[in-house]
């Protein structure tokens, strides 16, 4: 029997975790690309023993601009694997004002969230044409849906990956090659931390939503092809009223949000 393999990036913490745990109880096999190698051996000793799946781990640095050929590569010719479903999971953001904050970085985040997102889609993606079947699953964020002050490249990669992905999604309507758009608002990961924003706000805290929930919704609705995936009734609320909204307030509005979240 044909086994199906997913690939996610992103897959030592957060979300990438979460649908590492969600594929393996379904009984896809994995390949699980992030940089943290004792975390990948972990999880990947855990996953496959509970669910008697192969787990195959690549340690990758996705801001390195060859890492997404270098992973096709491994996964096509030294593994010989086919990639059913490809979830671009990994990223992160930085907050602060723009001309402040340290350069390499941001263009590190442009490297992670949108160039290996763009490249690994493009690389597997062309088997799965060639097969007519595949599930590409691109994570954007809520951030995607209007500009972001004090995280402005990071609102900005997200608003390349919602475009880039419905785009996709409109070229391949028809096959059976499904792309899907999934976007979530605050989740509880280590990204707040990593993004160096405070997370001991309440109201923050409060509006945050579970990251196994958020990408249970993600992964079970990429399975029924749809194109675009908001977790949670808040969430999609927000994203209807920034589209009601005049840009310039929102704006605004969302400067507000980001200033208060960064930690001096
Ligand atoms: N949490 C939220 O509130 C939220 C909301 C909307 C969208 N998102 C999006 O959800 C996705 C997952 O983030 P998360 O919330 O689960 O945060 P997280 O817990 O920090 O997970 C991020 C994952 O990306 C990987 N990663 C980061 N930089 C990388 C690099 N240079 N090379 C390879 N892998 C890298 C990390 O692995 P290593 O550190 O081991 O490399 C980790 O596995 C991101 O795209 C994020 O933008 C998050």
């Amino acid at each position: 029997m044909k086994k199906n393999y997913v690939l996610i990036t992103g897959a030592s913490s957060g979300l990438g975790l979460e649908f590492a745990q969600l594929a393996a109880s379904k009984k896809y096999n994995l390949v699980l690309i992030a940089r943290r190698k004792k975390e990948l051996a972990r999880i990947s000793e855990t996953l496959s023993l509970q669910h008697t799946i192969k787990v195959h781990t690549i340690v990758k640095d996705l801001s390195i601009t060859s890492s997404a050929q270098e992973i096709f590569e491994e996964v096509s010719e030294k593994l010989n694997l086919e990639i059913d479903i490809l979830i671009n999971n990994a990223g992160f953001g930085t907050n602060g004002e723009f001309h402040l904050n340290n350069f390499n970085t941001e263009l590190d985040q442009i490297k992670v969230n949108v160039l290996s997102l763009v490249a690994l889609t493009r690389l597997f993606i062309t088997g799965m044409i060639e097969r007519n079947n595949g599930i590409v699953l691109n994570v954007a964020s809520t951030a995607a849906y209007q500009p972001g002050p004090y995280m402005s490249v990071y609102y900005a990669t997200k608003t390349f990956v919602k475009n880039f992905t419905l785009g996709l999604n409109y070229e391949l309507r028809g096959t059976n090659v499904k792309v899907t758009l999934f976007s979530p608002g605050p989740t509880r990961t280590e990204f707040q931390k990593r993004a160096n924003m405070k997370e001991s706000i309440i109201a923050n805290e409060m509006l945050m939503m579970d990251a196994q929930k958020a990408a249970k919704i993600g992964f079970e609705g990429a399975l029924k092809g749809k194109k675009e995936i908001i977790p949670g009734f808040m969430n999609k609320l927000g994203v209807l009223a920034v589209k009601l909204m005049h840009e310039s307030v929102i704006t605004h509005i969302v400067s507000k949000v980001n200033k208060n979240r960064i930690n001096k």
